[in-house]
């Protein structure tokens, strides 16, 4: 049995539909994030799950129970979820060890037990040695930590967090996510984690949901939705790709600047323009017309940039008018104008619609 499932959920705003037919089910201990830029009903969905709010049409189901219909919702503090918002906040009247044990002492257990629970979590969120300072005492990462252990200490069947690092700075950021996902592992909850930022999803998740404009696009783990895309959107959203139009003439896809069979090409037995994704570090880079099974297709380097840990170069195909971006490792140097041959594997070439 699935333990959280969301069946045809959709969501209207008067005549504005916010969430549209959206389905998915989460198994027990899974963490899945719902990505997707601004506005495209992230929060919203959340807010389903967590209950705040009916669905238009559509169910929610909790293991095996029905939780949530169009005509009635178990509330939120009967859902045994832990949420943090997007706008999170922990109170600042309360010291770190008030803050987390909250909850608990909501549920009446005993001082104790409270106290040996929160001692416990806050030594998982390294933050014991501060329990007895005021919010306004800590950094906001430390803060975040607390609002962490704070969902955490209660013991949630779903724990679901709306953007949690948007606060932060970047380096921040970076460290809170490993911390988070060392938090699921060590404490297996059901997670739904919404974020647009798709590194964080990378790191966090078993699964990614990426969303637009209300609908689901893809779902899959993090590496297949980087290598096998099916969507333009989801290949444009997800890390950075060239988008190659090619028409199909005879037995080749003709592209600007190269050609390719069709037995080489996946999904190219379609007329009109076929589209496919390539990711810049797919294409290889060579001085010398490689002799390989990949096609060799002669360029010239129209621009470069150096990142410190990879060159991210544009590379005009001869006869073609507009670059591809190819990614090589730092010591890989090409002057602009020079003449260059790119190896590019058919099979790195992803059909997208
Ligand atoms: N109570 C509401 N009434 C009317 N429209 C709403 C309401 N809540 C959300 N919306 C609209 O629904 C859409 C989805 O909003 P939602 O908050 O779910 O987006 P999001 O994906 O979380 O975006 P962000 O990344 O900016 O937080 C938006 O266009 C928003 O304006
Ligand atoms: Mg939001």
């Amino acid at each position: 049995m699935s333990k959280l499932v969301l069946s045809n959920i959709t969501k209207s705003f008067g005549a504005f539909e916010a969430v549209k037919d959206f389905s998915l089910e989460l198994q027990k201990g899974e963490f899945v994030s719902l990505l997707g830029p601004s506005g495209c009903g992230k929060t919203t969905t959340l807010r389903m799950i967590a209950g705040f709010m009916p669905p238009t049409s559509g169910t929610i189901e909790l293991d095996g129970q029905t939780i949530s219909t169009p005509s009635g919702v178990v509330p939120p503090e009967k859902r045994r979820m832990s949420m943090i918002f997007q706008s999170y906040a922990i109170w600042p009247n309360m010291t770190v060890g008030e803050n987390v044990g909250f909850g608990l002492q909501v549920r009446k257990l005993a001082g104790a037990e409270i106290d040996r629970r929160v001692d416990r979590i806050l030594d998982v969120v390294q933050m014991r040695g501060l329990r007895g300072r005021y919010p306004a005492e800590l950094s906001g990462g430390q803060q975040q930590r607390v609002a962490l252990a704070r969902a955490i200490v209660v013991e949630p069947e779903v724990l679901l967090l709306d953007e949690p690092l948007s606060n932060l700075d970047a380096n921040l950021r970076e460290e809170m996510r490993f911390e988070i996902r060392r938090l699921h592992d060590e404490f297996k909850i059901t997670t739904v984690y919404v974020t647009h930022d798709q590194s964080e999803a990378m790191v966090t998740s078993d699964r990614i949901v990426v969303m637009n404009k209300g609908r689901i696009e893809q779902v899959d783990a993090p590496h297949v939705l980087y290598g096998r895309p099916k969507s333009r959107f989801v290949a444009g959203f997800i890390g950075r790709t060239n988008f190659l139009a090619g028409r199909r003439q005879g037995s080749d896809v003709l592209f600007e600047g190269f050609s390719a069979a069709t037995s080489l090409l996946e999904g190219a037995n379609g007329t009109g323009e076929l589209l496919y994704s390539l990711r810049p570090q797919a294409i290889g880079l060579a001085a010398q017309k490689p002799n390989g099974g990949a096609l060799a297709v002669e360029a010239e380097i129209a621009g470069r940039s150096y990142l410190g840990e990879y060159w991210d170069y544009q590379a005009r195909p001869l006869g073609a008018a507009k670059p591809l971006r190819v990614s090589t490792g730092p010591n890989t140097v090409f002057e602009i104008g020079s003449r260059v041959w790119l190896e590019i594997d058919p099979a790195a070439m992803v059909r997208v619609e």
